[in-house]
């Protein structure tokens, strides 16, 4: 079972919609697949056709109201998600900052039936107490980023607080690679940065790019992946690319 957690601390950069198409594609392809969303804007439970306000949340399992594997929700064949609302910025504010308070998120994974291939991961736009308990938990991180000036900025302070959690708490802890997303191609600038991007990161970019299309916002509105709603879209192609070169770096 390996744990991997899509991250940015920005907002707005596709990591949402990444874990949704990378999960439904796995699991189409016999993988079982969990998804956790650690976002309390709950936007992945949402794009997985869940009234968040209705269903049981990871918070229900750190409050120690219920153990994990009855928060657990089937969406279809072979994935399966656990929710999140707004009940999860009250409980990370009186949360206090004891010691091991990253490790919350990984005690609760512990008790998992481990009958998942992969657990994906959704984090907020923030490094805060969900996305540092994402990464006490994860074997692998992907950095989903557009290839623009404020984006790329951040990069390094995301490359830092992943440092300092290998080093303090998790020492597994790879970065399988940052996938840029919602890329215009037709534009000079996006070019530009994504050729520092490669110049910088090397190998660590991977060759796929998620292009801007709007049939992945309408598919996200539509709470399906980009796969059931257009089989044949630019955005299909792209997540089924990244879902393989994925699988060739785990
Ligand atoms: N390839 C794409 N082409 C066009 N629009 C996209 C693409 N990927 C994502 N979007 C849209 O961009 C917006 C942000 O995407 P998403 O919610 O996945 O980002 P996020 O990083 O999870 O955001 P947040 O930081 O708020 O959690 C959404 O409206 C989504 O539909
Ligand atoms: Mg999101």
């Amino acid at each position: 079972m390996k744990i991997i957690a899509v991250i940015n601390q920005k907002g707005g950069e596709a990591k949402t919609t990444t874990v949704r198409n990378l999960s439904y594609i796995l699991s189409q392809k016999k993988k079982k697949i969990l998804t956790i969303d650690m976002d309390s804007q709950g936007n992945l439970t949402t794009n997985s056709g869940l009234l968040k306000r209705e269903v049981p949340t990871i918070v229900d399992v750190f409050n120690g109201n219920k153990n994990i594997n009855e928060v657990i929700i089937n969406i279809n064949n072979n994935l399966d998600h656990i929710s999140n609302n707004m009940a999860m910025s009250d409980f990370s504010l009186f949360l206090e900052k004891s010691s091991g308070w990253t490790k919350i998120l990984k005690s609760a994974i512990n008790d998992i039936d481990k009958k998942y291939d992969y657990i994906f991961i959704d984090c907020p736009p923030a490094l805060d107490f969900a996305t540092y308990n994402a990464l006490g938990v994860a074997d692998g991180i992907i950095i989903t980023l557009q290839a623009e000036e404020n984006s790329v900025e951040g990069i390094s302070d995301l490359i830092r607080s992943i440092n300092m959690i290998r080093d303090k708490d998790n020492e597994n802890l790879e970065v399988l690679g940052i996938v840029i997303t919602k890329f215009k191609k037709s534009t000079n600038l996006q070019n530009q940065f994504k050729e520092l991007l490669i110049q910088h990161f090397d190998n660590l970019i991977f060759n796929t790019v998620i292009r801007d299309t709007i049939k992945i916002s309408e598919a996200n509105y539509n709470h399906k992946s980009i796969v059931e709603f257009d089989k044949n879209s630019n955005g299909s192609k792209d997540y089924i690319a990244l879902s393989k070169e994925l699988l060739k770096r785990i």
